[in-house]
């Protein structure tokens, strides 16, 4: 495993595995009211640039769960707001802290923190790339299908950092994954060069005979300006009864959350019995403790992981 998860590319397919089985493990642990030490002592840093319910507190949870500390960082009570260059930041917080989650918008900064980072950099989503969302959809797929190989995977909507996330993970893994996005819309070519996925224009072609629907917002944090133009554009990409129809018989549908009802997905579709979104929800937080253990405990100490 690298040091950082700065993308999905960043993991091999046996780090996948690792973090699948370690969080399932713990997910059992957790349910059985097994309380975990393994990082006593520890603390992971969180900035977050960006609104968060699902990854700020299921990473939080999850570092208290396992008896370290989170420290929550709001950017702009810090330096950072009168602009102490990230390098700087990094090798500051590096000397205090033992991880780092970061939500931002450019990826290109993220990067440069880890570069001057000497801990551990997680992901918590930037506008590429969401990877640890990804982590935990893909455990929820394998506790709802038994597995991911051979299921065909359909995102509708846009191609957002979900979306590229989830391209990555199948260029890892050899995922079967079509995107349908409206024209315009598609994941940037540099996404998809070499990859083996699949993108159309028409919902339904996805839909067809998949194991998994997969829907986002239509417009992502920072594009709040163009909400009117691209609810028109997107309508046609709803996740509602329609399309699911398309899709097996037992197909389950799932959402990263926060959902909009009646955009890119209906109320119906969203509360049925096909959705499975609490639970991918739920998986977050195991999936991050699972994450933080093995980046944090990869430093040397005698992790028994
Ligand atoms: N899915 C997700 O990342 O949700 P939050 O924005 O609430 O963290
Ligand atoms: N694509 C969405 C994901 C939210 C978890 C966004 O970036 O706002």
């Amino acid at each position: 495993m690298d040091k950082h998860i700065l993308t999905l590319l960043d993991l091999e397919k046996a780090d996948f595995e690792t973090l699948f089985q370690r969080a399932i493990e713990l997910k059992e642990r957790y349910r059985k009211g097994i309380t975990e030490k393994t990082l006593a002592g520890k603390t992971l840093g969180l900035i977050f640039e960006k609104p968060s319910t699902r990854t700020r507190v299921s990473f939080e949870a999850a570092m208290v769960q396992l008896g370290g500390t989170p420290i929550f960082i709001s950017a702009k009570d810090t330096q950072i707001v009168r602009n102490e260059p990230v390098r700087d930041t990094a090798r500051v917080l590096s000397r205090f802290i033992d991880a780092m989650a970061i939500r931002t918008f450019s990826q290109d900064l993220l990067n440069g923190f880890a570069e001057y980072s000497d801990i551990p950099v997680i992901n918590a989503l930037t506008d590429l790339f969401h990877p640890c969302q990804i982590l935990s959809d893909l455990l929820t797929v394998i506790e709802h299908k038994g597995g991911y190989d051979g299921m065909k995977i359909a995102w509708i909507g846009d191609g957002n950092n979900v979306a590229n996330s989830w391209i990555n993970a199948a260029t890892v893994l050899g995922l079967d994954l079509v995107l349908a996005c409206p024209k315009g819309y598609e994941p940037h070519l540099s996404m998809l060069e070499g990859r083996k996925v699949v993108v159309t224009n028409d919902p339904k072609d996805a839909a067809r005979n998949a194991d998994v629907i997969y829907t986002d917002v239509w417009a992502s944090m920072g594009q709040e300006g163009e909400q009117i133009l691209r609810k028109k554009v997107f309508y046609p990409f709803q996740v509602n009864a329609s399309l699911v129809k398309e899709a097996k018989k037992d197909a389950v549908v799932m959402h990263c959350l926060p959902a909009h009802r009646g955009e890119e997905i209906s109320e119906e579709v969203l509360e049925g019995p096909q959705s499975i979104v609490w639970d991918q929800a739920e998986n977050k937080m195991h999936m991050h403790k699972a994450i933080l253990e093995i980046l944090i405990l990869k430093k040397g100490d005698d992790t028994g992981v």
